[in-house]
């Protein structure tokens, strides 16, 4: 896509089609519109041919006063400033409908756009990777792919200072490539995506970005450095684990990690899990998936840090090598685990890669992300991740890094009385609790491993993907979590 920011007259702005938001019957149409222009909008109201409802759309053929070729009217459904949430939807909204049409350019006025407590350049950048967004495709293996959108120019109409939207744009746009990365590897099925396919992506990014270094630990040189709670969940598989790390040092001192869960597949190991819905499984490894969008987007704009990004990536089988329940390992921390479920295999990927992390980087701060309990996804639903951390600091840069973003989460607790489901007769620790605040319980069974760092787990099983007829990845939270970089980046 080709990107700008210009401030022209719409009435002059030769584009394919130009995008005019109203709010509720055609109100507060962009006062830099001409009269003519304003009077035909006035007369499409009436006829009832647009009516300014909340995602209504009308595309106009050669509208009056315009140079532009067609027009876009869209809704607002409201006479207020747009909630963040509201805006991003609009924003989806206005591609889906010029992906429908003919146009390989479109302009969008801006000066009639107010967001609640957001400025211009966040309305660019939102905006920008908001439409990005939806006009995002899984198409590799469809004999017949669905056409795909002409939108290859993409002008956004407002006054302000040239460069800071400029950049803003160019951040939308990477923070966009990032979410698609992640959403393409979680899309990818799991007889394609396994552990070395994800070291294969890895290695791309690695020739494809200066600077960008990668490494990987084998399953067999994970068992001799003695991650016995990894292995544990490897070893069912024919397919080998592998845990990857990038590691990116443009900035000063100790690095930022992220730790990723990434199960290719999840049958739930010998405590298999029922059929239904299970092809769902092979998203199991979004929250590694998150980890390489967001190092593509830190890539992309180059972005001041030092930052590890680990990626713990296994295949949860029955084999019979499996791990059974009742089994007892011992973790990289030298903590024992009685593992109870071997469907619970997420925090047991996470513990050792959570350890590795701190014992070789010392990390000023973790942040883990997984698709980690179906709990979760009862608590929560779809809506926001749940953010788990051991410092107020971080959980709140997290938390506003995802209402500035819309892809938000909500805080947890890490309390000690739940620490007490984890108790085990038999090991150190019981790898699951109970039914009871399963998600809960889980994040607490992290925090064992991670007692010496600022770290948070955000628990993304009800976020990362979405089911029913618009099946795939979301790509979250790699809005969030790219936010909170690019903000670590500015502090001085
Ligand atoms: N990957 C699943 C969690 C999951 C399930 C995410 C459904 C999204 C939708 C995880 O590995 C798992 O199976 N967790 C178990 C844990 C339980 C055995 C303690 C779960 O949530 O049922
Ligand atoms: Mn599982
Ligand atoms: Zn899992």
């Amino acid at each position: 896509m080709d990107y700008s920011v210009s401030s022209k007259n719409p009435a002059q702005t030769r584009t394919d089609c130009l995008v005019v938001v109203t709010g509720n019957d055609g109100r507060n149409p962009p006062a830099s519109l001409p009269e003519a222009t304003l009077k035909q909008i006035r007369e499409l109201v009436k006829s009832g041919d647009f009516t300014g409802g909340k995602l209504k759309t009308l595309l106009v053929q050669r509208p009056e006063g315009l140079a532009a070729k067609r027009m876009l009217l869209v809704g607002t459904g409201t006479d207020k400033a747009l909630e963040t949430g509201p805006f991003l939807k609009l924003a989806a909204r206005v591609a889906g409908a010029l992906a429908e049409t003919g146009a390989a350019g479109a302009a969008w006025i801006l000066d009639n756009i107010e967001v609640s407590g957001r400025d211009t350049p966040w309305v660019v950048r939102e905006g920008t990777r908001s439409l990005e967004d939806a006009l995002y495709r899984f198409d590799e293996y469809r004999t017949e792919k669905r056409p795909a959108p002409r939108l290859k120019k993409w002008t956004l109409l407002t006054e302000g200072n040239a460069r800071a939207l400029k950049q803003a744009q160019s951040e939308g746009a990477a923070v966009a490539r990032g979410t698609a990365l992640a959403r393409d590897l979680g899309n990818q099925p799991g007889n394609v995506c396994h552990p070395e396919y994800l070291v294969e992506q890895a290695k791309k990014m690695e020739k494809q970005y200066e600077g960008l270094k990668v490494q990987v630990i084998t399953e067999k040189q994970a068992e001799k450095m003695g991650m016995g709670a990894f292995c544990s969940v490897a070893r069912g598989s024919e397919r080998d684990g592998r845990i990857i790390v990038f590691e990116w040092k443009k900035g000063k001192g100790k690095p930022l990690a992220l730790v990723g869960k990434a199960i290719t597949f999840d049958t739930g190991g010998i405590s298999i899990k029922p059929g239904a819905n299970m092809d769902e499984m092979k998203f199991d490894m979004c929250g590694g998936a998150s980890v390489f969008g967001a190092i593509r987007t830190v890539c992309e704009l180059n972005l001041p840090i030092n930052l590890v990004g680990v990626v713990a990536a296994a295949e949860n089988m029955p084999d019979g090598r499996a791990t059974r329940p009742g089994d007892i390992v011992r973790t990289l921390s030298g903590q024992t685990v009685e593992i109870l479920n071997t469907d619970a295999e997420g925090r047991m990927v996470l513990c050792d890669a959570l350890t590795w992390v701190q014992q070789k980087h010392k990390p000023k701060a973790i942040v883990d992300i997984a698709t980690l309990t179906g709990a979760c996804v009862i608590a929560l639903g779809a809506h926001a991740q749940a953010v788990y951390a051991n410092d107020e600091a971080l959980s709140g840069a997290l938390l506003e890094a995802g209402e500035t973003t819309g892809d938000r989460g909500w805080p947890m607790p890490l309390w000690e009385e739940y620490h007490e489901q984890l108790e085990s007769p038999f090991a150190d620790v019981a790898h699951i609790g109970g039914p009871k605040a399963g998600s809960v319980t889980a994040a607490c069974f992290l925090s064992r491993f991670t007692r010496d760092s600022k770290w948070a787990h955000l628990d993304i099983a009800g976020t990362a993907w979405t089911s029913g007829n618009k099946k795939g990845a979301t790509g979250r939270p790699v809005p969030m979590l790219t936010r909170w970089l690019m903000d670590e980046a500015g502090k001085k």
